[in-house]
């Protein structure tokens, strides 16, 4: 167990209310950005002051933990086979970013039963109290078990490439969950992008196809160019904004973090329990 978590947990379980927003990380074609998007703009959060966790739902294929330079032996897996605690599966490293592996070499979440389930949202249930943001790293597209996790959430960031295969995608994935969600809010965010000109471009078109079929706003985040910086960092295993923080991804993540917590605080007043929706989902399985 994390001893500094661990005494932060009972302060913090002693007096606070459920106030975790809890972030799905989504794309339709895979290998957009997904995973360094999350890690840096979690790293991002915890630089202004936020209590994160990255929890790697790309479950059996996860790499947050590779992103970071980090090797988990415990994964989301022990959780729910093991019967862990949430606090002995959680690592956290100098930077304070708290994560939860999504473990290799296994398939995915299959064969649970309801005693496996009970435990898992007990142990689930103290991480709303805990942090400010939870972030889930999903993988791409959407099994039926990630699409209980992604409705669960409080919004939806999309990430998406200026590749017409990838804006397709990314809108077959914003009507997927549209479809059992009409009131989930949308961030958009264009990764690898050329120029600015590109960025714009590409949100405009997704913009614009999700108003008109949709009837929904997507809300524009912003875009991360193309940088070489950002295949080095992983090649070294230091996320981006640590390995090289006047890059161009670095500012534009960090741009990213400030649009999104400005964007957030306008829908506070919707808050609801992450854990209570995602208890009512599996319910229904
Ligand atoms: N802004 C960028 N500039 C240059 N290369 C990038 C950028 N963003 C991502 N990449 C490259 O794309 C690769 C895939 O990124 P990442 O693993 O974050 O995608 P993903 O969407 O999480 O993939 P998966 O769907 O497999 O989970 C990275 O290893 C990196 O090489
Ligand atoms: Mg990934």
């Amino acid at each position: 167990m994390i001893d500094q978590a661990e005494s932060l947990r009972k302060q913090l379980l002693a007096t606070s209310v459920p106030s975790a927003r809890v972030i799905s990380v989504v794309s339709g074609k895979g290998g957009v950005g997904k995973t360094n998007i999350t890690v840096n703009l979690a790293l991002s959060l915890i630089k202004m002051g936020k209590r994160v966790l990255v929890m790697d739902l790309d479950v059996g294929m996860g790499n947050v933990d590779l992103i970071l330079g980090r090797r988990s032996p415990k994964h989301i897996m022990d959780l729910l086979q093991n019967q862990l605690s949430v606090w002995e599966i959680i690592e956290e490293g100098k930077e304070g970013l708290h994560t939860i592996a999504g473990g290799r070499n296994f398939r995915s979440l299959q064969h649970i039963t309801d005693e496996m389930l009970d435990h898992f949202m007990k142990q689930l249930d103290e991480l709303e109290m805990f942090y400010d943001y939870i972030f889930l790293d999903m993988g791409a597209g959407a099994t039926e078990i990630a699409l209980k996790f992604i409705l669960s959430s409080h919004e939806v960031l999309v990430i998406t490439t200026p590749e017409i295969t990838s804006i397709t995608d990314a809108y077959s994935m914003m009507k997927f969950i549209h479809v059992k969600d009409q009131n989930l809010p949308f961030f958009l965010a264009v990764n690898r992008c050329e120029n600015k000109c590109e960025g714009r471009e590409t949100s405009n078109k997704l913009g614009h196809v999700c108003n008109q079929f949709l009837k929904k706003e997507l809300i524009h985040l912003g875009m991360i160019p193309l940088d070489y910086s950002v295949l080095e960092s992983v090649k070294r295993q230091v996320p981006f904004i640590l390995n090289k923080p006047a890059s161009e991804a670095s500012r534009a993540v960090a741009d990213l973090a400030r649009t999104y917590t400005g964007a957030v605080q306008q829908q506070k007043a919707s808050y609801k329990s992450f854990i209570s929706r995602l208890k009512s989902l599996f319910r229904e399985r």
